[in-house]
């Protein structure tokens, strides 16, 4: 063992380095040289037993050995990498048209309920929500539906094993707001529905409505039509026309449905308003006074309008889709045209 023996092996090892086509080849140059098993450490156990006058000066050389090698190797993995990365530019082309991450869109039914809650807070409306899981006493008892009113059989409601139910429609918002609110009130209610409906082109167990309600003195059924005209007007296009046609609902008094004309036709008549001009939106009405009874507002001293609509049935009609089914369907070819 000795000086010229070092040289020699460094040599060896630094045209290995050299030669290394990969990251993997560099590694094996590494682990060959100075694994715990290379050569490096066998050149160390020589010169423990090479003659002490030549110690010194032996290890100083291995040292330096190492260090090359080290150096050498370190070297060799930059340029390697530099090297893909001169090759990757080299294959890439600037001229090929840039790749489009497809856009999601907000679902139909979350547009019309933001339309509707644009149109509602800019003439002062705030936005009110209630549970979707309701108590008898807020879905059907302050409402002023009977016992034994249809509208309460288990054939139309889901009831819950303890007695409390799904909700059939926003209106209970209204009593919940009440109950913690005092006059006036101005507000809009979004939220999903759930009825034992079987589900066809129009029909759908779960759907969503919007509640409205506003009471203060001297609240009449010409605030209800004006604001519904300007709510048509802002939703379906300045042409549009509001009608109320006399209803029933136990909550209000009097109560009416409302129907705005048909914005395709133009009212003339079309197959999506059945060729009447007109399409059926909600129901309406005056404050029962037996609901203000309920909720502790004494209705001597206010008056008010509740109306609500149907948010699927007013996407249907905006984006003319022919069967409610689409809504719920996920399909993206559909949900990208909105
Ligand atoms: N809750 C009724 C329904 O689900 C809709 C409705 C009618 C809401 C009249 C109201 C109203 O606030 O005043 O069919």
């Amino acid at each position: 063992m000795n000086a010229s023996d070092i040289t020699i092996l460094k040599e060896s090892a630094l045209a290995d380095i050299a030669a290394a086509a990969d990251a993997a080849a560099v590694e094996a140059a590494r682990v060959r040289y100075l694994g715990r098993n290379g050569r490096l450490p066998e050149i160390m156990k020589e010169i423990g037993k090479a003659d002490p006058a030549e110690r010194k000066d032996l290890g100083q050389q291995a040292n330096a050995f190492k260090n090359e090698v080290q150096a050498a190797i370190e070297a060799r993995k930059e340029s390697l990498q530099s090297d893909a990365g001169r090759a990757a530019l080299r294959d890439l082309d600037l001229t090929l048209p840039g790749r489009w991450r497809g856009l999601g869109s907000r679902h139909p039914i979350t547009q019309i309920i933001e339309r509707a809650t644009e149109i509602f807070r800019a003439i002062g409306f705030t936005v009110a929500d209630g549970p979707d899981v309701e108590d008898v006493f807020h879905n059907f008892d302050a409402l002023n539906h009977p016992e034994g009113h249809p509208a309460r059989n288990e054939k139309d409601t889901f009831y819950l094993s303890d007695g409390r139910l799904l909700r059939t429609h926003t209106s209970p918002v209204q009593v919940r707001y009440m109950e913690k609110h005092t006059p006036p009130v101005r507000i809009i209610a979004p939220g999903r529905c759930y009825r034992r409906d079987t589900t066809d082109a129009t029909h759908s167990a779960n759907f969503h409505q919007v509640e409205g309600l506003y009471v203060d003195r001297g609240v009449s059924l010409a605030d209800l039509k004006g604001d519904l005209a300007h709510f048509a007007r802002e939703l379906m296009g300045r042409e549009v026309k509001t009608r109320l046609r006399p209803h029933f609902f136990p909550f209000t008094e009097p109560s009416v449905e409302f129907d705005f004309s048909c914005h395709v036709c133009g009212g003339k008549g079309c197959r999506v308003c059945k060729h009447s001009g007109w399409i059926e939106i909600g129901g309406a009405g005056m404050v029962n006074p037996k609901v203000f009874t309920a909720v502790g507002y004494d209705p001597e001293q206010v008056t008010g309008y509740a109306f609500g609509v149907g948010v699927e049935r007013m996407a249907m009609i905006l984006y003319g889709i022919p069967d409610i089914r689409f809504l719920y369907d996920n399909d993206v070819r559909f949900l990208e045209q909105f």
